[in-house]
């Protein structure tokens, strides 16, 4: 049976790599993705939404969300993911009438309420707009099945010692819906760095197909951390992880977010010896496995 799941993204490499799983693999309904301020502006990860949604061919509708943190001024990582977002890859130009016209938390509340079955929200950016879906209409929660996230760690960060990027933009939003109750996966670093690909392994998919070319060259101006190891390609863990979670190493603990810390803002402070867990930790994956299962899982893509 297919997984209805809402990807919640602010593309972004690594993120374009999960939508692309997401959208061909027999496994998902891919509902709608919602965009977010996150690795570059709304403008731009609206645009590369909709690029990617052009490049597919896809009927999947995008709708624009939260423009900017709940509390915090914007910070992005056009470092990492080029001025673009998704720099790299001459993608066709992007209509405005692909767009969607209802707001990303409206077109959740929506999709929620009236689907036949409760569906998966898979965010991959700042939990922005998760939050303001939650504290806005909070009796959508009996429509959502779980939340499996990309964000936070349990050791370090990747922006500050202690914090990862999507916490770290918006930690007030993190906080909300760690809290929400909610059957909570947090796929953070951990799980990443403990199986980084190759250059070789992202060379390889060069020549799988269309997708695996487009991520090839986009995945060459990633300029994520480890990338002298190799590339960890994050939010890509959250859709393996949903088609394979057997084979992920996980733990239990209470995880709360640092809102207020000097240096320590933004930070996933996971509690392994609670006796009041909110949240599954993917903790770690067999190097390997993972390359074979993210390959495999291309291929079934254009
Ligand atoms: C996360 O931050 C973003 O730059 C990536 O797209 C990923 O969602 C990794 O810390
Ligand atoms: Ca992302």
């Amino acid at each position: 049976m297919k997984q209805p799941i809402i990807i919640d993204t602010d593309p972004g490499i690594d993120d374009a790599a999960a939508i692309s799983i997401a959208l061909y693999h027999p496994n998902f309904d891919l509902r709608m993705i919602t965009t977010v301020n996150g690795n570059v502006g709304i403008e731009k990860t609206t645009a590369n939404a909709l690029k990617l949604k052009r490049f597919f061919n896809s009927d999947v509708p995008v709708h624009r969300g939260a423009a900017q943190p709940l509390v915090d001024a914007i910070r992005d990582a056009s470092a990492v993911h080029g001025e673009s977002g998704m720099d790299g890859y001459p993608f066709p130009d992007v209509k405005t009438s692909d767009l969607a016209s209802t707001h990303a938390v409206e077109a959740m509340r929506k999709a929620l309420e009236t689907s036949d079955e409760p569906i998966t929200l898979v965010p991959i950016g700042p939990l922005t707009n998760i939050a303001l879906l939650l504290s806005t209409y909070p009796e959508v929660k009996d429509y959502i099945k779980e939340i499996v996230l990309m964000g936070g760690s349990a050791s370090r960060g990747n922006v500050t010692p202690l914090a990862e990027f999507n916490i770290y933009c918006d930690p007030e939003a993190a906080q909300i819906v760690f809290n929400s109750g909610l059957p909570i996966t947090m796929v953070g670093l951990d799980v990443a760095r403990s199986s980084t690909l190759s250059h070789d392994s992202i060379d390889a998919l060069q020549s799988l197909n269309k997708t695996g070319d487009m991520l090839h060259q986009i995945f060459k101006h990633y300029k994520g951390d480890d990338f002298e190891k190799g590339i960890n390609v994050y939010d890509a863990y959250t859709i393996i992880y949903l088609l394979h979670p057997e084979k992920f190493n996980v733990q239990e603990a209470d995880v709360q977010i640092e809102t207020t810390g000097t240096l320590t803002k933004g930070a996933t402070v996971t509690d392994f010896n609670t006796r009041y867990p909110n949240c599954t930790v993917v903790m770690s994956v067999d190097p390997n496995e993972f390359k074979t299962m993210f390959i495999n899982a291309l291929q079934y893509c254009d």
